[in-house]
């Protein structure tokens, strides 16, 4: 494979739309690259990107407005195909001529299309309903306003009684809107819309496939860092471990993986790392091992911020004198993803919905004076599971719930001690090994336990026991800024809660946390 996988591209021209980057995972998914970009992109980097297509995105604004966000025209014009979702649909008409009105009926949730005439990117998908003689499609609508008078040149491809221009094309220019959402999975033939836009209308090629974008970043980290030595902070996440996989893979030996083991981690996960990447897969680690650090400077140490202050200082601490005993190191290796470039781009125009107040463990000084190694800065967190796995990382890995940088540190609430560790890992491992084996593990988006400082009455055999408490928190949520507490089997919170008290003496009581984010957060500190 000696193309190049970036050739292709799909410009995402970004309104603001809460399902921009749901837009995007989809035409990877189609095996094509794309880009997302603040709408107000300039004609110069527009024809610098040389892209095949452009799709606009929703957004919360409305278009029938006279400051709302437009396409700049040499978009427009440029002569490439183009599908406008939603607002992008709207923004389109408007500007070539046609309507947009505020309707008095919002449409939100379910509705059946009904596709009309041979619309290249609507014709003949799965998933028809047949009725009346008709063609109808289930898709998922989400908008106030709508598109009332076709812009010179379009046709109605498809109509609702509530949005009846639903869908509009102008096959000349290669121009479509759809009122619908393609891109999300409720709109049942979403994804088959989007393949053939890309495919089809704009021609590009399958060439973004994990096996190709592990091939390019190689070559690319090849030539970044020669012969140099590179250094990466691997904390036994998703993110930091395929990077390590990747860098291995690239560059062998000139990787230095430095896994800094806090004393706050998961029951025997020091061990796995050091067994993953060390003893199966040859990766040079060191492994500080810095329980004593951590766990002194945090005594009597009780508020949650100072305690993740402390954490993450004595990280960079830690870091920083071990990484001066390996002399010169060049280059600094990290495992920013998509999603965070995006963010740090919204934030630079302005537009950003959601800061995140807390950043991972591994913030390193700035003095450091290394050049960035970041494989993985193209890829959304699918795509970078998908290159673990074929990187041969364990599923288990690859698939983990995440777990924050100060790890049990701020899963005990108030002051931290190493008593306290030993007896979380073990009730920790039990609720885990029991939604493994409940089949419950995937279902949920992260589960663990917290341990309570407060002691509680029990009575075991014929003795009283007066012990600790501890709760475990289970949430199902699509992007950690809002969250459903799990509705886990009474079955299962039976097993785990008679299993911990039973195993480890120091509890006496379980309880299971029924908060949802918000008002509660994920975590309990
Ligand atoms: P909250 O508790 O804010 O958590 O609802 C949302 C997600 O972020 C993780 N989290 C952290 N991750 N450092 C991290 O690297 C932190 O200090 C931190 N605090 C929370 C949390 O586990 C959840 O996935």
């Amino acid at each position: 494979m000696n193309r190049n996988i970036h050739e292709q591209l799909i410009v995402i021209l970004d309104f603001g739309s809460q399902y921009t980057q749901l837009i995007a995972r989809r035409i990877r998914e189609a095996g094509v690259y794309c880009e997302i970009h603040h709408y107000s992109l300039t004609e110069a980097d527009f024809h610098a990107l040389n892209p095949k297509g452009v799709i606009l995105s929703g957004s919360p604004e409305s278009a029938n407005l006279q400051d709302s966000p437009r396409v700049p025209d040499h978009v427009l014009n440029c002569g490439l195909p183009i599908l406008g979702i939603c607002y992008g649909m709207q923004t389109m008409a408007e500007q070539l001529g046609g309507k947009v009105e505020g309707s008095s009926h919002s449409e939100f949730g379910y509705a059946r299309v009904e596709m009309l005439g041979a619309c290249p990117l609507l014709h003949d998908l799965e998933h028809v309903i047949e009725a009346d003689g008709r063609n109808y499609q289930d898709v998922w609508m989400s908008h106030g306003d709508r598109v009332t008078r076709l812009p010179e040149g379009f046709v109605l491809a498809a109509s609702t009684p509530t949005a009846p221009i639903a869908a509009m094309m102008d096959e000349n220019r290669r121009m479509f809107g759809v009122q619908f959402h393609p891109e999300v999975t409720h709109t049942k033939a979403g994804q088959q819309i989007l393949n053939r836009f890309v495919h089809e209308i704009c021609g590009c090629e399958r060439l973004w496939t994990a096996a190709n974008i592990i091939e390019d970043a190689i070559v690319t980290i090849r030539k970044q860092v020669g012969t140099d030595q590179v250094l990466l902070g691997l904390s036994g996440g998703v993110d930091s471990s395929v990077v390590a996989a990747m860098l291995h893979k690239a560059i062998g030996d000139q990787l230095t993986c430095m896994f800094v083991d806090n004393g706050l981690l998961r029951l025997r996960e020091g061990d796995q790392v050091m067994k993953t990447f060390a003893d199966n897969m040859g990766v040079k680690v060191i492994r500080a091992n810095a329980e004593d650090k951590f766990l002194s400077r945090l005594a009597g140490v009780a508020d949650p911020e100072t305690k993740r202050k402390i954490i993450g200082n004595i990280f960079i601490e830690v870091f920083d004198a071990e990484s001066t005993k390996l002399g010169q190191v060049k280059w600094l290796a990290q495992g920013t993803i998509y999603p965070d470039v995006i963010e740090s781009a919204k934030a630079k125009h302005g537009t950003a919905h959601v800061i995140k107040s807390h950043h991972n463990v591994g913030g390193l000084p700035d003095n450091m004076q290394m050049g960035l190694v970041e494989p993985l800065r193209e890829l959304f967190k699918d795509e970078v599971r998908r290159i673990g796995m074929e990187l041969g990382l364990p599923y288990d890995m690859v698939y983990r719930h995440p777990f924050p940088g100060p790890g049990l540190g701020v899963r005990i609430l108030g002051e931290v001690k190493k008593e306290y560790c030993d007896v979380l890992r073990l009730a920790d491992a039990i609720f885990i090994e029991e939604l493994h084996k409940a089949d419950w593990y995937h279902k949920v988006s992260q589960a663990f336990v917290v341990f309570l400082p407060v002691k509680s009455v029990g009575v075991v055999g014929d003795a009283r026991r007066y012990s600790w408490v501890l709760a475990l928190r289970a949430v199902e949520t699509i992007d950690f800024m809002t969250a459903r507490w799990a509705h886990l089997p009474y079955e299962l919170l039976e097993t785990v809660s008679n299993r911990i008290i039973n195993e480890i003496k120091d509890v006496s009581r379980v309880t299971y946390d029924i908060s949802s984010k918000p008002p509660a957060t994920i975590e309990w500190e």
